[in-house]
Parts: structure tokens; C-alpha cells; sequence
């Protein structure tokens, strides 16, 4: 998508330790008419998947999969939370998912009553790096025993591998900018063509 990338080098900053920074419309403020064109353009890109539901992660997937949803028929988005150890009980599907950036674990839930065998699921997230979070996702759809229809994501750290693994395993992965380099020194960004 033209359009992000132009906006990732005008708002976005190369922080140290390889992170972008675009809390200018992703993950602080929201621009809610640039988000409105993402949803838009992840229509396009999933145009023949039958969707159900759409599924994100708390907190900085919200935002882009509820604008994806006005272009799906307005379907439910149901966003995973990070829980407490101790509060997870059988009315729950529950992942763990690691960190890499924030160097820790998070023990994700989401209810039985949201997720089951009939959704056709389009899995919808801000970041993609290492792949975990996605991984996670996937992992509470399949305990649900509904279908993953495709993964959604706005930026892609493409020189990690998260990207590579998703696509491997054999889902139907988008995303509407992959970042080729970084260079928190010069702060040049490079994206994949
Ligand atoms: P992974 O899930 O792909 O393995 O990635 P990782 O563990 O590295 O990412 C953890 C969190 O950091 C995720 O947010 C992810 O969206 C975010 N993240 C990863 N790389 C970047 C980056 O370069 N810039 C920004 N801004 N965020 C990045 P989260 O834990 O789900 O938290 P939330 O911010 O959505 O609440
Ligand atoms: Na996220
Ligand atoms: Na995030």
C-alpha cells in the first residue's frame, strides 16, 4: 500500500533495537481516516474469503480490525486478551504467547462463547516480527475448530521471521507494507517492492 509506505517515512521513527515507531496514526493516536483506507484495502486483498469474524490481540490491533470489519459486512471482531494466570478456567480458549520485544510471556484468552466451529476467521494485526502473536491467534482459532480464511497485517518486519513462518505453514498472509531495513543510525527505511 503506497500510501502507508509514504506515511511510514514522513511519521514513522527508527528507535533503537530495530523498532518503529508510528504512534502518530497506529499505535497512540489514531488517524481514523487513514485506518478507514486500510480497512478498505484489506477488503480488496481478501475479496473472495467468506468472513465470520474477525480476530485481533488487545491493544494496538483493535483500531484496524474494527475498520476492516465496516468493509466485511460489519462481522463481530473479537480481540484476545492478555489475562492473569489465575483467572484462566474452562469457559476460556487459552495461548501463551512470548515477546520478543517486550521480553516477556503473556497468557492470552478469549471466551468460548466467541469463537467456534462455523467461523471463518480473518486474523487482523498492527505488527507482524516473529511471528508469535499470530501464531497464538491462529492456535485459539484451531482450538475453537474454526477455519483461519487469512492474516492481515499493516506492518511487516520482513527481515524477521515471522512473515516467512506464516506464509510456510501455509496461510494466506498480507500485509500492506513489509519493511525490507531499518537503520536506527541514518533512519532510513527500506521497503520490499
Ligand atoms: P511477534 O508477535 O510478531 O513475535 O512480535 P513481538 O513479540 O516482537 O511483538 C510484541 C509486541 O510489539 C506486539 O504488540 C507487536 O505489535 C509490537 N511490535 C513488534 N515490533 C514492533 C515495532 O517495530 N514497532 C511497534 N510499534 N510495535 C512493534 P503487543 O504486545 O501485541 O502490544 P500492543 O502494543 O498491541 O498492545
Ligand atoms: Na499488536
Ligand atoms: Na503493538
Amino acid at each position: 500500500m503506497k500510501a502507508l509506505e509514504e506515511k511510514i517515512l514522513k511519521e514513522g521513527i527508527v528507535k533503537e533495537g530495530n523498532v518503529l515507531k508510528v504512534d502518530s496514526f497506529l499505535n497512540h493516536q489514531i488517524d481514523v481516516s487513514f485506518l478507514e483506507k486500510m480497512g478498505e484495502e484489506f477488503k480488496e486483498l481478501f475479496k473472495d474469503k467468506k468472513i465470520t469474524k474477525i480476530l485481533t490481540i488487545e491493544a494496538s490491533g483493535i483500531g484496524v480490525a474494527v475498520m476492516a470489519s465496516r468493509h466485511f459486512g460489519y462481522v463481530p471482531v473479537v480481540f484476545a486478551k492478555k489475562a492473569k494466570t489465575s483467572n484462566i478456567s474452562d469457559e476460556l480458549y487459552h495461548t501463551r504467547i512470548d515477546s520478543y520485544t517486550h521480553q516477556k510471556t503473556n497468557d492470552v484468552v478469549v471466551s468460548k462463547q466467541y469463537l467456534n466451529q462455523d467461523d471463518h476467521v480473518l486474523i487482523i494485526d498492527d505488527f507482524l516480527a516473529n511471528g508469535c502473536a499470530i501464531f497464538g491467534l491462529i492456535d485459539l482459532v484451531q482450538q475453537a475448530g474454526g477455519v483461519v480464511e487469512g492474516v492481515g497485517i499493516v506492518i511487516e518486519k520482513g527481515y524477521q521471521e515471522g512473515g516467512h513462518k506464516i506464509r510456510e505453514a501455509g496461510y494466506h498472509l498480507e500485509s500492506l507494507a513489509i519493511i525490507e531495513s531499518m537503520n536506527d543510525q541514518t533512519s532510513e527505511i527500506t521497503f520490499r517492492k
